[in-house]
């Protein structure tokens, strides 16, 4: 079964079962900044998990574009990938655990559709623990359909439990489907340690949301959130040992393979697994820079591009497999089609940038270890060669085989501290970039937070209803707002933001605070992050007849309070979003 059809077939099976196609949305989440990639199909439906109608009823199911980077360094192994795609069936407060796994046993074994023999698969379902019960009703399913009780597996949290995406947000036990990869019959007892049984599907029986103090509240409704990993399903389905065998990859390795003059079947995995993940998100707009996903785009493009070098690739290359990609999944997934250029251009001028820089580093790295070994030295120092990394973009491996070619030693465990010291830093900064984005609750941070609110309207006034919050970061000195919008605002368009922020300000609005819950919220047009809120009562603050906006405060009574508002500073933050500094002069 190639791929295809195997998208085909879910989706045809879930329809026939009354549920509607929803398109894969963008690996960016739009709206929900707790993480830079979509990682599951179940991550942009968040809000109709909480409660929210979805416009196309309450039985959902799709294919799924996601990106989850925990695990890039085994890619490059048999089953490790950057970009998967995820086939998803969703029931939103309608069918709950008896129908979830009897479709999915349907789907899995009858002839009509996957038609895996029974004795092929094995099942888990959770064990409970001190808050939630043991999941007998899910396991009476299973065996009310033929399962020996000795194919089902009781386990804990940590392998029978899923979500939430964010720190908080909806989650539930969860029952899991195991195939036989090994040699010969399955085993007649099922064990879940054994690494021949390989997982493909999961079903997510979502009743819980776990909210900001830790703690798991009851959902207003009961959902089924599924995930079924495509490629995994098709490699077991297609008898191969790795992903990297089937027809996923097939077109993809050809070319790599052709363009190279050294066999290397990791290095061309890496290449072929980096490159579709950069494929995808180019074709969702991201751009390759130093910030978030288009740090996470970069990286991956130049390991691609050190890959290729291994495999004796001179000239530059990445384009010609784009093309590939491009070529072969535009036909599922048109946005690839449609902005062929544009993610030609995109990946092509980031190599062409990345070469140039490697030459750079070269010649640094001539420089200092000409300098070391000038005064008989034999050691790299750690720092050194992350400078060499973080700076030129020089993966530790190569700073290793050109500092031997040299006769240099490099200090790996200092190099390593000050990596990790370096990811702990990008961690924590994206952990607190949107905690509310305030640093404190000082006086003047709260007259800026104000400022905030008012900035907001008025950009969505000046620029248009396009303008959403990305991000907020508020210090005593000056607040910093990100927001979607796609071009430069002219000194006009800044002056008139300017102007408006002024006049309320000597209009002496005042401010009030209501609770409210987040659909009453939405219904008197308030705006702002809707995040972590959804199901709860939610504070409402409005500046005159001006702006409405959900927001945890806190901020000053009277517009009074608040000096001259100043724009410092409009300069892009990534990718279709704008940064604003700004200040009272
Ligand atoms: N959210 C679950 C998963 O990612 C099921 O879709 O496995």
């Amino acid at each position: 079964m190639t791929a295809q059809e195997l998208r085909q077939k879910y989706i045809d099976f879930f329809v026939s079962k009354g549920h509607k196609v929803i398109k894969s949305s963008s690996l960016v989440p739009e709206n929900d900044p707790t993480v830079l990639f979509t990682t599951a199909g179940m991550h942009p439906l968040v809000p109709f998990l909480m409660g929210e109608k979805h416009p196309l009823g309450m039985r959902l199911v799709n294919y799924q574009k996601c990106i989850r980077t925990g695990d890039i360094d085994e890619v490059g192994d048999d089953m490790h990938l950057t970009f998967f795609e995820m086939l998803g069936n969703w029931s939103l407060g309608d069918y709950f655990k008896k129908e979830a796994i009897e479709w999915s046993f349907e789907f899995l074994t009858s002839k009509e559709w996957l038609g895996i023999p029974l004795e092929r698969l094995a099942f888990t379902v959770f064990a409970g623990d001190d808050e939630v019960p043991k999941d007998e009703e899910a396991a009476e399913v299973w065996k009310s359909l033929g399962v020996s009780e000795n194919k089902i597996a009781y386990l804990g949290r940590k392998d029978n439990w899923w979500g939430p995406a964010g720190q908080t947000g909806p989650c539930g036990p969860d029952s899991e489907m195991f195939y036989w990869v090994g040699e010969g019959k399955a085993p007649e007892k099922f064990d879940p340690e054994d690494k021949c049984w390989v997982e493909i599907w999961n079903d997510v029986f979502m009743q819980y949301n776990k909210t900001a103090d830790g703690s798991y509240k009851p959902l207003k409704q009961k959902n089924v959130d599924t995930g079924m990993g495509l490629e995994r399903v098709v490699t077991v389905l297609q008898g191969k040992k790795s992903v990297y065998e089937t027809d996923v990859f097939s077109g993809i390795l050809d070319k790599v393979r052709e363009l190279a003059t050294v066999k290397d079947q990791k290095a061309e995995r890496i290449i072929a697994d980096h490159i579709r993940t950069v494929t995808f998100m180019a074709g969702d707009g991201v751009l390759p820079s130093n910030l978030d996903q288009g740090y996470i785009m970069r990286r991956l493009l130049r390991r691609a591009i050190r890959q290729g070098k291994k495999m004796g690739i001179e000239k530059a290359f990445i384009y010609k497999i784009v093309k590939v990609v491009i070529d072969e999944f535009g036909v599922v997934y048109e946005e690839l089609r449609n902005k062929e250029d544009e993610i030609l251009q995109t990946i092509s001028n980031e190599e062409e940038k990345f070469v140039k820089t490697l030459q750079q580093g070269l010649k640094e790295f001539e420089k200092i270890s000409g300098n070391i070994l000038e005064h008989g030295g034999k050691k790299l120092s750690g720092r050194l060669a992350f400078k060499l990394y973080d700076t030129y973009g020089f993966p530790i491996e190569m700073t290793v085989d050109l500092a031997e070619e040299n006769g240099l030693e490099v200090n790996i465990v200092e190099f390593e501290e000050a990596y990790k010291k370096h990811q702990e830093l990008s961690r924590q900064g994206s952990e607190n970039k949107f905690k509310g984005g305030l640093a404190d609750d000082s006086e003047q941070t709260t007259r800026l937070h104000t400022a905030t609110h008012l900035l907001h309207q008025a950009l969505r006034d000046v620029l248009g209803d396009h303008v959403a919050q990305k991000g907020s970061n508020i210090t005593a000195e000056r607040l910093r707002f990100d927001f979607t919008h796609p071009e430069k605002m002219t000194p006009e368009q800044i002056a008139e933001v300017e102007s408006i922020i002024n006049n309320k300000i000597k209009a002496e609005l005042s401010v009030i605070v209501k609770e409210m819950t987040v659909e009453e919220a939405k219904e008197a047009g308030a705006i702002g992050l809707f995040a972590e809120k959804y199901g709860e009562k939610v504070k409402v603050y409005s500046i005159g007849d001006y702006s409405k906006e959900m927001c945890g405060g806190p901020h000053v009574e009277n517009l009074s309070e608040l000096g001259e508002f100043k724009i410092k500073k409009e300069e892009s933050s990534s990718a279709g979003v704008r940064r604003i500094k700004a200040v009272f002069g």
